[in-house]
């Protein structure tokens, strides 16, 4: 049994952005689960306090910094018995919406400050300073925003392992030297080995440089991050710590994602009722006012609209995927230029295509249980969890290959699409590739025994946590016993 303090800038359902908080949760309930006493430190943001307030929140200490006093408070992570522990300052809990950015979509300007306080509270709990008598074995941080910690923590000998799990490398976390400067950050950290990035200083550094253990999520993205076109500057250092750095898997919430009982989705259906899946897509052409058709394929798209999750190419195939028989239902918000264009296609096309902006959960699970084909053409991948949820829901993925889609969706010729066959897949990011994959995937879709027993092969894959899980604990026994 570890100790592990797992720090993380957001947590399903308390605060969720993306992909991370679906894992920040479902990944700590299943080392719960498998006997380690584990706390995730999380930012108390306005909202998460809002809703943590079902669960109970106490304030349990306060720890102070030169410029700042921060109070730790503890709740419970909604639906489990994982303890939470909140970092509470103004600059967290005074602010409604996006954790990073304001409303005009760009990052708040004391993101630096805050996440640096929020590594200072990390440190001191690390230590066993901070007056919780508990002292983790292991700290685990996710993502830039806690890259700072491993750093700190490299300045003490008393200290716990560290991991760093890179989520998304492209968010860097860059501020000025100005700002390394004013947090009083130890002056050799200015240097490429550390802290330093390219006249910048990058958080994520601080967890590529100091952490005992880096991780990421899927192995397909661990050695992409080591290559040039993947590796966004960061690629030397990853290459100089390949030995220290695994791939795992992300698993799923099987529970929560599950079109067996899942309690949002208009008719429940599993591996071998898979036929009545087809309800739930006449229940959302009804209620989007879609033509309701139940021989239509519908195509689902959810996520962020932004340039990583292959919007360009979808747009840029538009016309020719509107020349086909089918039904388009989007749902995500973003870039304001991708939200636009897409209402403009909604606008002009109301038959074939459906466009929601925004972030609605219900809604996720209704296109996963409605759809029959889900589109996810990234430009890069780090593990997605979309395709994952899509497979469970027998809605057969259109990917590019890359990061976790190339380790999750297989395509094999339709005469031979043995136990694995599960999507389809394109190997070049271009609008062409992205159509003849789903000209493939329109095919496919004309043949009901094969469709089928596609559905069943993906609707028969484990993404349960248990096996990354385990990893992570290898992972773990590794660096302490160093
Ligand atoms: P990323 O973390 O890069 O955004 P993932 O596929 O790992 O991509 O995870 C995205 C998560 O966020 C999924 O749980 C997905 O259902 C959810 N999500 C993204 N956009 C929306 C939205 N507009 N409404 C509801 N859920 C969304
Ligand atoms: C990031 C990545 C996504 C991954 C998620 C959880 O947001 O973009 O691919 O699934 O983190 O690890």
């Amino acid at each position: 049994m570890q100790k592990i303090l797992f720090a993380t800038s957001e947590a399903h359902p308390l605060i969720k952005t993306g992909g991370l908080a679906d894992v920040a949760s479902s990944l700590p309930r299943a080392l719960l689960k498998r006997g380690h006493d584990i706390k995730i430190l999380l930012p108390a943001y306005a909202s998460v306090l809002n809703k943590a307030k079902e669960a109970g929140v106490k304030k349990v200490t306060e720890i102070s910094i030169p410029g700042q006093t921060i109070s730790l408070l503890q709740t419970r992570l909604p639906g489990s018995r994982v303890t939470v522990i909140l970092v509470d300052i103004p600059q967290f809990s005074e602010r409604d919406g996006n954790p990073y950015c304001g409303p005009d979509g760009s990052d708040w300007g004391d993101n630096h400050w805050r996440f640096y306080v929020f590594a200072r509270a990390a440190e001191a709990i690390a230590l066993n300073e901070a007056n919780l008598d508990w002292q983790p074995d292991i700290v685990h941080c996710n993502d830039w925003q806690t890259g700072l910690i491993p750093a700190l923590l490299a300045q003490h000998t008393n200290k716990p392992a560290s991991v760093f799990t890179i989520h998304n490398l492209a968010y860097r976390g860059l501020f000025s030297y100005q700002i390394f400067a004013e947090l009083g950050l130890p002056s050799d950290y200015w240097h490429h080995d550390k802290l330093e990035f390219y006249g910048q200083m990058s958080f994520m550094k601080g967890g590529l440089a100091f952490a005992d253990a880096i991780t990421t999520v899927s192995q397909s993205y661990a050695q992409e991050i080591q290559t040039p076109e993947f590796g966004c500057g960061l690629d030397g250092v990853l290459r100089a710590r390949a030995k220290d750095l695994t791939g795992v898997l992300n698993g799923i919430d099987m529970d929560e994602w599950n079109p067996g009982a899942d309690k949002l989705i208009t008719h429940n259906y599993n591996r071998r009722t898979v036929g009545q899946k087809v309800a739930n897509k006449i229940a959302l052409q009804e209620q989007l006012g879609l033509p309701v058709n139940e021989s239509i394929p519908m195509m689902g798209f959810i996520g962020r609209l932004v340039e990583q999750k292959g919007i360009d190419l979808i747009l840029n195939q538009m016309n020719q995927l509107l020349a086909q028989d089918c039904q388009l239902v989007i749902l995500g918000s973003g870039f304001h230029s991708y939200e636009e264009a897409l209402k403009n296609i909604a606008k002009q096309h109301p038959h074939k295509v459906s466009v929601t902006i925004g972030y609605n959960e219900t809604f996720a699970h209704q296109i996963e249980a409605s759809a029959d084909i889900f589109l996810m053409p990234s430009i890069f991948e780090p593990c997605g969890l979309n395709q994952m949820y899509s497979l469970r829901y027998g809605t057969l993925p259109v990917v590019n290959a890359v990061g976790g889609l190339r380790d999750t969706v297989n395509e094999r010729p339709f005469d031979d699409i043995g136990a694995d066959g599960n999507g389809f897949v394109f190997h070049t990011a271009t609008p062409q590739e992205l159509h003849l994959a789903i000209k493939r995937a329109l095919d496919c879709y004309k043949q009901p025994d094969l469709w089928k027993k596609m559905q069943k092969n993906a609707m028969s894959q484990d993404f349960s946590w248990e096996k990354s899980a385990e990893q992570y604990e290898e992972i773990y026994q590794k660096i302490l016993s160093r």
